[in-house]
This record gives structure tokens, C-alpha cells and sequence, in this order.
């Protein structure tokens, strides 16, 4: 049977969220077993819901940061978010209908739904957050330099928006 994994290409190189998408992998390879070994609808339904869970949980997190750093994407991501949530409740629905729905549909559908988004969405707000972090450096770098050349009180131009 197919499950979902982890690979260095799905790292954001931001502890937190690569933590936070391993335990939606996790999870989701929870839905996907429990589906092919053909789990009772409860037992199903309880995997389904927890990856609801916590995905709102990560997604709250997620919009966190992208407000705290001013993302400029963060609109349309946001928006992704309401949609992919949206597509979990349908797909909730689906396995609550459909006596025999395949592993492997879950398994693309998972897919999808998380790694697609991982890559795209994601990927754009990493980049643009590792930028950030690295200009901090740089300017915490020179900032130094100054201090140790005795220029102290210069000031500097940064946090202009
Ligand atoms: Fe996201």
C-alpha cells in the first residue's frame, strides 16, 4: 500500500512547520491505513476528524506568521487555506457516504491536498520568510561592525513600511 513521505524536498527550513507537516503526514497515513485495512466507519471517521484538527491548528499558526511578517502573499494563501479546508470537510463526506472508497484514493487525494500545497503555497512563504531571516542577519552583521568601529547611534534604515 501507498503512503505519503516525508522528503527533504518538503522542507521549508523552518523547524516549526516542517514539525507541524510531518505530523499531517503522520496522520494522514493514519486516514490512508485505516482505510485500506478496511477499518470500521467510526474508526475512520476519528482519523479524519483529528487530521481536521490539527490542520486548522496549523493553518492558524501558519497565518500567524505570515500577518507577524507582513507576507505579501498572504490574501491568496489564506484563501488556499479556506479552500483546502473546505476540500477535507467534502472529502469527510465522501468517506461517511461511500461504503468502499479505495486506499489509493486517499492516498491521491492526500497527495493533493497537502504535499501539492506544501510545494506551491508554502514554498512561496518560506522563501520569502528565509529571505527575511537572512537580511536580519546581514543587517544584525553590519550593525555590528559599526558598534565595533565606534560609530554608535548611527542610524539605520530599516522597518520602513
Ligand atoms: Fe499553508
Amino acid at each position: 500500500m501507498g503512503r505519503l513521505e516525508w522528503s527533504p524536498e518538503l522542507s521549508l527550513g523552518q523547524p516549526e512547520l516542517d514539525d507541524q507537516h510531518k505530523e499531517l503526514i503522520r496522520i494522514a497515513n493514519g486516514l490512508i491505513n485505516a482505510v485500506s485495512i478496511g477499518r470500521r466507519k467510526r474508526t475512520v471517521e476519528n482519523v479524519i476528524r483529528k487530521l481536521r484538527e490539527y490542520t486548522v491548528f496549523h493553518f492558524v499558526r501558519e497565518e500567524s506568521l505570515m500577518e507577524q511578517i507582513r507576507f505579501p502573499g498572504r490574501a491568496d494563501h489564506m484563501a488556499e487555506h479556506v479552500r483546502l479546508k473546505l476540500s477535507v470537510k467534502n472529502y469527510q463526506r465522501k468517506l461517511y457516504e461511500h461504503e468502499h472508497v479505495r486506499a489509493n484514493d486517499v492516498l491521491d487525494f492526500m497527495t493533493e491536498w497537502l504535499l501539492g500545497h506544501i510545494l506551491t503555497f508554502d514554498r512561496d512563504f518560506a522563501v520569502y520568510m528565509t529571505a527575511l531571516d537572512e537580511t536580519a542577519k546581514a543587517e544584525r552583521s553590519e550593525s555590528s561592525e559599526v558598534v565595533e568601529a565606534g560609530n554608535e547611534g548611527v542610524p539605520t534604515t530599516s522597518d520602513n513600511e
